[in-house]
């Protein structure tokens, strides 16, 4: 069969897909345009396709013998995934194995923005570390603090795990709570969103981007929170609503935000960037090279099982695919 590959992998994945299908990979790292993209599908059984692809029902319409579509990223926003049902194609995704790399990096986000790494390297190399004084550069402290965990899915957890070493109290805001025992296992207890919103020192966002949670966090939910306490987004841009984060951010309103991910991505918001209170990553949660090989391997793996006509390890669309 054949397949498209739409983003650079690792040569060992490539050559697993090799082995059984003919591939054609895009060999750079940017993103393939939709119009290659488009011009490509026709007569491509196999689709490994990148969280940037949108892969809608004009993309589908341009790929009628697709058998498989396989993303390489756990978030799978980018798919219409009734579109995709509609046409009896098997998606799947890459859940698990980017959960840590994910949870060190909202990590790395908030201990960043609250010890104001970016902003004393900046300063340091600028030439302006001149003297050690008291009350130089003060930030605030990580541990001990409250953490509002907003998702507690396999992130969401990962990172309440690392908030236990930190000695931090951890509230969670999520469509299921947990059953007592867990709560206590993960030494987390259950808020709403505006008590969580009002309580925590660090609010960190590990939902999926659905129609329920676009602009989970507006304008009135940054009111709710601290004028001392830190976004932190490792989740999609557009939970945010960004305009509204940089006019809290303008007006002091909170302390400031450390981002992985943007409403319009790769673009940001006007303003967003002139704010020294934010810590800024080019989307790069999941960029490790452990993680980022396993979930091409696991993409693979999926595309591999898919077009054998075998369930995909990670289908997200099984039920209504392949029946119960
Ligand atoms: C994902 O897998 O959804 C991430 O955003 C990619 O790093």
């Amino acid at each position: 069969m054949k397949v498209l590959v739409s983003g650079r992998l690792p040569e060992a994945v490539i050559r697993s897909i090799a082995a059984e299908h003919e591939v054609e990979v895009n060999s750079n790292d940017y993103p393939m345009e939709r119009s290659e993209i488009l011009a490509r599908l026709p007569d491509k059984q196999g689709f490994l396709c990148m969280i940037t692809d949108s892969v809608d029902a004009e993309l589908l319409d341009h790929a009628p013998q697709l058998k498989m579509i396989a993303n390489y990223g756990v978030g799978y926003n980018n798919i219409d995934l009734a579109a995709a049902t509609a046409r009896g194609i098997p998606v799947s995704n890459t859940p698990g194995v980017l959960t840590d790399a994910t949870a060190d990096a909202a990590f790395a986000l908030m201990l960043a923005c609250a010890r104001r790494v970016v902003e004393g390297d900046r300063r340091t190399r600028q030439g302006r570390f001149k003297h050690w004084a008291p009350l130089h550069f003060l930030g605030t402290e990580v541990s001990g603090k409250t953490l509002g965990i907003v998702g507690l899915g396999r992130i969401g957890r990962a990172v309440c795990r690392r908030a236990a070493g930190f000695g931090m109290r951890v509230l969670y805001h999520s469509r299921h709570r947990l059953p007592a025992e867990d709560e206590a296992d993960l030494s987390v207890t259950h808020a709403g969103l505006h008590e969580l919103l009002a309580e925590a020192d660090f609010v960190s966002l590990h939902v999926p981007l659905t129609e329920h949670t676009r602009h989970l966090i507006g304008a009135g939910e940054l009111r709710r929170m601290k004028p001392t306490a830190y976004l932190i987004n490792t989740a999609r841009g557009p939970v945010v609503d960004e305009k509204a984060l940089v006019q809290a951010l303008r007006e002091g309103r909170i302390a400031g935000a450390g981002l992985d991910v943007y409403e319009n991505e790769p673009d940001l918001a006007p303003g967003l960037a002139e704010r020294e209170n934010t810590v800024l990553l080019p989307h790069i949660g999941s960029a490790t090279i452990e993680t980022r090989t396993r979930m091409a391997e696991l993409a693979a793996e999926n595309l591999l099982a898919g077009l054998r006509g075998q369930r995909p390890p990670n289908c997200l669309n099984c039920q209504q695919i392949y029946g119960s």
